[in-house]
């Protein structure tokens, strides 16, 4: 019986420092949050004012109620963004960002920021969304 007991406090003691470093690698590898765009429009367009973009900031989360999943909207020149659906074309979770790209936690998919699968299970892109630049907007078609 104390052998059990044992066992279990040395496991436990071992599951918290793993999660414990799991907490400092996080914390290392370190992502400022992503900035959320909320946009209340029932329109099938969102309008993103692109002063919201500058030379640290190239990426932006877009949230509308009617797309069920977060679009990423990526500053990839002046005159290029790529609007990203933040579903992983797997098995449909929500994908996160990083610094290169997407990733989902589900089984470890990666994607790029053009939304091209760089690292299976998943086989198909992501799903992208048309985008147009109008004066100080960036235009996303849902
Ligand atoms: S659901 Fe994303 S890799 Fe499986």
């Amino acid at each position: 019986m104390q052998n059990r007991r044992d066992f279990i406090k040395k496991s436990c003691s071992a599951c918290l420092g793993i999660a414990g470093m799991g907490l400092i690698t996080s914390q290392l590898s370190g992502c400022a949050p992503m900035p959320i765009f909320k946009s209340e429009t029932k329109l099938k367009i969102i309008e993103v004012p692109l002063n919201l973009f500058n030379d640290e900031k190239k990426m932006i989360i877009v949230r509308n109620k009617q797309v069920c999943f977060d679009i990423l909207l990526i500053k990839i020149s002046d005159i290029k963004y790529n609007a990203i659906e933040m579903k992983c074309s797997h098995q449909d979770n929500s994908l996160t960002v990083t610094k290169t790209g997407l990733f989902c936690s589900s089984h470890g998919s990666t994607f790029d920021l053009e939304g091209n699968v760089t690292m299976e299970p998943a086989l198909e892109p992501l799903k992208k969304f048309k985008t147009e630049i109008n004066n100080s907007f960036a235009k996303i078609f849902i």
